[in-house]
């Protein structure tokens, strides 16, 4: 997803503009540029593909001088990946400079009437209209703030901007509506983002703009307005996270260092929630009746979130006896579902920024529906907006494919399960002692196989040149299979699909032929026989069976090629340990092909366009 980064300050502003665009490169983009004043006017250089190739045509930035400048990493929208559709563009006088983060979905309308009105335009995006509409705002009024309040009327969508007028260049103006943006307030000068790493090496001090805000930053200076050019109060939030955080760490990748994060990840996400051998959630501040009266939960998320939400399905129905929709949130937003009184509608997500699970939310909020968010990013937009929020304590996770914010979203919602089972009366109170012996238990697990992790590398190595690769399993075990599937295909870019092990044989079976490779998760005691039935299916027709299972089911044995063993856990919890080595199956798979494991082509870390 695009990435924006602005400075205004004493230092050179084009090499402080690529050190923050490298630290949201986990964004995902294809191109890159930067727009800075050198005392007489705005110069801007950019480039299609990596950072790499705008640093060298800058020669590191020295070729910008001038202290005040944007910069912008992009993710095509509208127009394909080029120099030309890169960020900043220009009005036609090139005294007005704009980044944009998000979609201006009224774009084509207003192009055609700035077209009628002898506008020219030079690139396929919609953020070249917003730079000529402000050119014909501020022709009008003469004045930078007033413009962008007028164009602010006039656009339908999500943005995130960063400008530059050349008629007031000691200034850096931002707005936002709907796509993230920060400011943040450094000793040599002010910075804005698309998030919170970009601006770490200066500042701590950070600004969360909220939708509709203007930000005008000087050297020295941080105003808001609102979209009516009023003066705002806003107070600072100083960021915790340790710098280090966001570096590799030693580690070949940071998949691989986020996946080494987990223990730790789900230690932080579970200790401070369980206090006296009771399980507190007190930052939701649900009282014991709002509990008793859920009649319903809804969990809605995008990609591995909504993995870890089929996983609760089985666990908030098994304990606290609540129906569980699950959807995906693109679905679920125009299938205008049924969300009748008593409904507790779950959003799940990473970055808190989805731009289809925010919808969800917001089509939640709008039928009075509770909602709760699950969310890793403090001060994101779900975090905002959700009536609930329970954090993720992941940190900044910044390979694209998810490891320690899914392990996180795991254990969020199993304490979430006990807690309403708890106080729904449909658990004991040895059977919430018995859960969290077991969770407590998890990160250790979780450490263990980890550091035995060369079984699986050794059978990753053989399965490079795989062409499709199938994942079964059954109840939570499908759920898993969901999340081990996704994990190989998205950063190995080989083929591969999850089914529920019983699914298979109506269709997809006709696929298996001699070496095909299916990894089965076999993790339910009470599925085991079902499951071991379906292994020998796609066996007999000549497929090579992975099996992860748990330490006791030595059975399998008879049934599968090659078996990895989980440790002891309740069933209900042994997703947490089974993706372990299925994420490291599928890392090591996409490593041996010398796949950019960090960076997967095509995708982004934070989707905020639908
Ligand atoms: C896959 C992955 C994605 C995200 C999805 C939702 O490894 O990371 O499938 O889970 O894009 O993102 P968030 O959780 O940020 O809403």
């Amino acid at each position: 997803m695009c990435g924006i980064v602005g400075y205004i300050g004493k230092k050179q502003a084009a090499p402080v503009l690529l050190d923050g665009l490298e630290k949201l490169e986990y964004r995902g983009y294809d191109s890159a540029g930067m727009a800075v004043y050198d005392g007489k006017q705005i110069n801007i250089k950019k480039a299609t593909g990596r950072l790499k190739v705008l640093n060298e045509l800058t020669h590191g930035g020295e070729l910008l001088p001038g202290t005040v400048g944007i910069g912008h990493t992009r993710w095509a929208t509208h127009g394909e990946p080029s120099d030309v559709n890169a960020h900043p563009h220009f009005n036609a006088d090139r005294t007005i400079a704009v980044v944009h983060n998000g979609i201006i979905e009224n774009y084509l309308k207003l192009k055609n009437t700035l077209i009628e009105r002898g506008y020219k335009f030079l690139s396929e995006t919609d953020t070249e209209v917003v730079a000529h509409l402000l050119d014909y705002y501020y022709k009008k009024c003469k004045n930078p703030l007033e413009a962008i309040t007028k164009v602010m009327h006039r656009v339908e969508g999500s943005y995130a901007l960063g400008i530059l007028f050349s008629d007031e260049p000691d200034v850096v103006y931002s707005v936002r509506k709907d796509s993230p943006l920060i400011v943040g307030k450094g000793k040599d000068g002010n910075l804005i983002a698309s998030d919170v790493p970009a601006v770490l090496k200066y500042t701590r001090e950070v600004y969360f703009i909220e939708n509709e805000e203007i930000a005008r930053l000087s050297e020295d200076t941080i105003e808001f307005f609102n979209v009516d050019g009023e003066t705002i109060e806003k107070e600072p939030k100083m960021i915790e996270w340790d710098i280090n955080a966001a570096e590799k760490g030693g580690y070949e990748h940071f998949m691989l260092k986020e996946m080494y994060e987990q223990p730790k990840t789900v230690r932080d996400t579970l200790n401070p929630r369980i206090k006296d051998g009771r399980i507190v959630i007190d930052e939701l501040g649900m009282t014991d009746e709002e509990i008793r009266a859920i009649k319903k939960i809804h969990i809605v998320a995008c990609g591995s979130a909504y993995h870890t939400g089929v996983t609760n399905k089985y666990i908030f129905e098994g304990m606290a006896r609540i129906p569980v929709e699950v959807d995906v949130a693109s679905e679920f937003r125009y299938r205008n579902p049924i969300l009748e009184e008593g409904t507790l509608v779950i959003i799940i997500s990473q970055s808190g920024e989805t731009a289809d699970t925010l919808a969800a939310l917001r089509l939640a909020k709008e039928r009075g529906i509770m909602t709760l968010g699950i969310v890793n990013v403090v001060g994101s937009s779900i975090a905002r907006e959700a009536d609930k929020v329970m954090y993720t304590w992941a940190g900044p996770e910044i390979a694209v494919a998810t490891t320690k914010a899914y392990s996180a979203q795991l254990i969020a919602q199993y304490l979430l399960a006990i807690k309403f089972a708890e106080v729904r009366g449909t658990i004991s109170a040895e059977q919430v002692a018995g859960y969290i012996t077991d969770l407590k238990k998890l990160p250790d697990q979780i450490e263990m196989l980890l550091n035995n992790k060369e079984k699986i590398q050794r059978f990753a190595n053989r399965y490079i040149a795989a062409k499709d690769v199938f994942f079964i399993g059954r109840g939570i075990d499908y759920a898993i299979s969901l999340e081990g599937s996704l994990k190989l295909k998205e950063i190995s870019y080989i083929h591969s699909e999850a089914y529920a092990a019983g699914e298979l044989k109506h269709g997809t079976i006709s696929l298996i032929e001699d070496g095909t490779l299916v990894a089965s998760v076999v993790t339910q005691p009470d599925l085991y026989k079902k499951t071991i039935s379906n292994i020998v299916e796609v066996r007999t027709r000549g497929a090579f069976v992975l099996a992860i299972t748990n330490e006791e089911n030595t059975e399998i044995e008879k049934a599968a090629d090659y078996v990895i063993y989980i440790p002891q856990t309740n069933p209900y919890f042994t997703n947490s340990l089974a993706i372990i080595p299925l994420q490291l199956f599928g890392y090591y798979v996409a490593v041996g092909k010398g796949c950019d494991v960090d960076k997967p082509r095509n995708l982004a870390k934070s989707v905020t366009v639908e």
